[in-house]
């Protein structure tokens, strides 16, 4: 049996072993050199490299045909080798081909010059106006704030849309998901807010939708006035995983960095859905195991990373309240990611096809959407007559199959006499033309007119 005295001995021994052999290999990078590794494997999403030792998230060049360059983000590693993802197309890739760090992390360039540009998940613009003068960088991952340092949710947010403002108040630094199965009008509701929210700047990241609808959204829903205060971020459906990926952080820095101006910033993210999509992708392609629906653990922690970083700011240093948009899949309210993002947000607008269907927009389902910050930023006379609302429709909802076929008889219950009663009316107010604006303080009066007539 060895004396512990005897396994110091070894240990302290190995360790100078270990600093001897550093010292006859020494590291490249500690004479400014650069170690270049080789591309081993490239299957699917993957690049395997062997003989590069760049750090997890840094950036390697790999030499593609043709003597081009294509940028890889280093996503993990398994002994001698290292993961990268592409965030650029691979065309032209060689067995064997020189991969180099770039020694640098993901930053994101920033500055006035941003206001009223669209870029892509590079901060190459998109619009064809020229580059862009960076005033300063911020990192892409962004800083974490102190929770005990964030100011509290007190103030509340105009955000131009009647039902919200009147019955799912919004405050400012609030984080929101906008959650409806495909084209029932996540899109259009973003729209609309853009072009009615009290907010100095607005962000937008277009991240893994069509392609098409950057265009629209740049030119119809924003228009040359509301382009002015806005920075449009896109990386479309036909962007490798890892460019939709770090749109969504891009746009959340430059966020950032005019929060910390001071400024209160509304960020739109359409849409978190295909942003946790992409990490799928991503996560699975470098073999993590599929969890719920396919979706890998590492989908469930990057989802609060990155809703965490919007909100207020420490101390009165500006704001950003925040719009995601979920899918939720066959309209199943259930499904993982609209499941995850729910419990990580501080509130969720539920729009519903049936309504839809009927012609009303926005196709808000009042009943099972929520403001969680309701409390803090409402007085007791509003929220009674938001409960009232949320009453009568309830009521009338319960009965809607019966009054739809004439079967309902008046009288059996007074709570759906006075339903069938406001109904028109209350339909009226919950509707809203996508180019008209209703301010809070006309939305509660509206609410306040529908339900006393005062
Ligand atoms: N406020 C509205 N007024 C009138 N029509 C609307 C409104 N909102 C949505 N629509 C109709 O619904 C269609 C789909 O809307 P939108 O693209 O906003 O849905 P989406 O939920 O974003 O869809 P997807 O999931 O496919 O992205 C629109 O093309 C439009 O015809
Ligand atoms: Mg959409």
């Amino acid at each position: 049996m060895t004396s512990i005295a005897a396994t110091y001995w070894e240990e302290a021994r190995n360790l100078r072993l270990a600093g001897r052999l550093r010292m006859a290999d020494p590291q490249p990078e500690a004479l400014g050199l650069t170690r270049e590794g080789v591309l081993r494997r490239a299957v699917g999403l993957t690049l395997e490299a062997s003989g590069c030792t760049s750090p997890m998230g840094s950036r390697c060049r790999v030499e593609t045909s043709g003597g081009r360059w294509v940028e890889a983000e280093v996503v993990g590693f398994s002994g001698e080798r290292t993961y990268l993802m592409p965030t650029a197309h691979l065309d032209g890739l060689l067995p064997n081909a020189r991969v180099v760090s770039m020694r640098q992390k993901g930053e994101v360039a920033v500055g006035e010059g941003l206001l009223g540009r669209v870029i892509d998940s590079d901060g190459v613009p998109l619009d064809g106006r020229g580059p862009i003068r960076a005033e300063g960088w911020v990192g892409l991952a962004g800083v974490s704030i102190n929770p005990l340092m964030r100011e509290p949710i007190t103030r509340s947010l105009d955000v131009g849309v009647r039902a919200i403002n009147a019955m799912l108040p919004i405050g400012r630094g609030q984080r929101v998901g906008l959650f409806a199965g495909s084209g029932v009008g996540k899109s259009t509701l973003l729209g609309m807010m853009t072009r009615f929210t009290a907010a100095d700047v607005i962000v937008v990241g277009l991240i893994g939708e069509r392609g098409r609808e950057v265009r629209d959204f740049v030119e119809a829903t924003l228009g040359e006035e509301g382009l002015r205060r806005a920075v449009v971020v896109a990386a479309p459906a036909d962007r490798p995983p890892l460019a939709r990926l770090h749109g969504a952080l891009r746009a959340t820095a430059i966020a950032e960095y005019y929060r910390d101006q001071g400024l209160h910033v509304l960020l739109l993210m359409d849409s978190l859905t295909r942003y946790a999509q992409a990490q799928r992708e991503i996560g699975l392609s470098v073999g993590e195991p599929p969890t719920t629906r396919g979706y890998p653990p590492s989908v469930f922690a990057k989802l609060p990373a990155l809703v965490e970083r919007a909100g207020n700011g420490a101390d009165g240093r500006g704001s950003i309240t925040a719009f995601y948009t979920v899918l939720t899949e066959g309209d199943d309210q259930q499904e993982p990611i609209a499941d995850a993002s729910r419990a990580i947000l501080d509130g969720h607008i539920v729009l519903t096809r049936r309504i839809a269907d009927s012609g009303q927009y926005p196709a808000i389902d009042i009943e099972v959407s929520v403001s969680r910050v309701m409390q803090d930023i409402t007085d007791a006379p509003w929220r009674e007559r938001i409960r009232k609302l949320k009453r009568l429709m309830s009521a009338y909802n319960a009965q809607r199959d019966l009054i739809a076929i004439g079967a309902y008889q008046r009288g059996n219950d007074p709570v759906v006499d006075e339903a069938l009663a406001r109904w028109p009316a209350i339909q009226h107010f919950l509707g809203q033309d996508v180019h008209e604006g209703a301010d809070v303080e006309a939305s509660r009066a509206a609410l306040a007119q529908l339900l006393d007539g005062v």
